[in-house]
């Protein structure tokens, strides 16, 4: 695989459902003017269904696929801000594809500030259905340890969106000038 310079890779951003990798990753994109991808939005785009769609027509496992699929595909353009589903690091190939060419940020909310949001996130997240408040902890401390594998960690708690967004694209211009050559 070809090394992508560390100013030219896409920025892929991964964290927790909810946690606001869309909204920061468009507000990242505009700062940086880099164009910005929704994985869940380009298989929706691809597949003219919502991921809660194809969750109910084909399964987890076909959705998983698509997303594998196209991850694959799109982290390999440079200079692009991608945001991941909240479960697409499960797949250690995706894990691999993109610390193979982008730089992986992990946005990382509390418990604590993440359960406020859980009524806007329900009805439209298929793994959040059916699961009453236990169960959606135990899935959420089962995914922290994916999202451990990332190149810099975001705290996004009692932050705005354009604080974040801000903190991400200072960080990522002191790591371009102290790391490009
Ligand atoms: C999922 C998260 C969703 C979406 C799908 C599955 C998950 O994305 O990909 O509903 O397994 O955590 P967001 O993280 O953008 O909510």
């Amino acid at each position: 695989m070809r090394n992508i310079p560390l100013k030219e890779q896409s920025i892929v951003l991964i964290g927790f459902m909810g946690v606001g990798k869309t909204t920061i990753g468009q507000t990242v994109a505009r700062k940086i003017y880099r164009d910005f991808i929704d994985i869940d939005e380009e298989i929706e785009r691809r597949f003219q269904m919502t991921p809660k769609e194809i969750f109910a027509k084909h399964g987890e496992a076909t959705f998983r696929q698509y997303e594998k699929d196209i991850i694959s595909e799109l982290c390999h353009k440079r200079l692009k801000v991608i945001s991941l589903g909240g479960g697409a690091f499960l797949q250690k190939e995706v894990q691999d594809v993109c610390f193979a060419t982008s730089t992986v940020l992990f946005l990382d909310l509390s418990w604590e500030n993440w359960k406020e949001r859980i009524s806007l996130l329900i009805d439209s997240r298929p793994v959040l259905q059916g699961k009453n408040m236990e169960e959606i902890r135990k899935l959420f401390d089962d995914r922290q340890p994916i999202y451990e594998r990332h190149h810099s960690r975001v705290i996004t708690d009692n932050q705005d969106i354009e604080e974040v967004a801000d903190y991400i694209v200072d960080s990522l211009k002191l790591a371009w000038e102290l790391y490009s050559y």
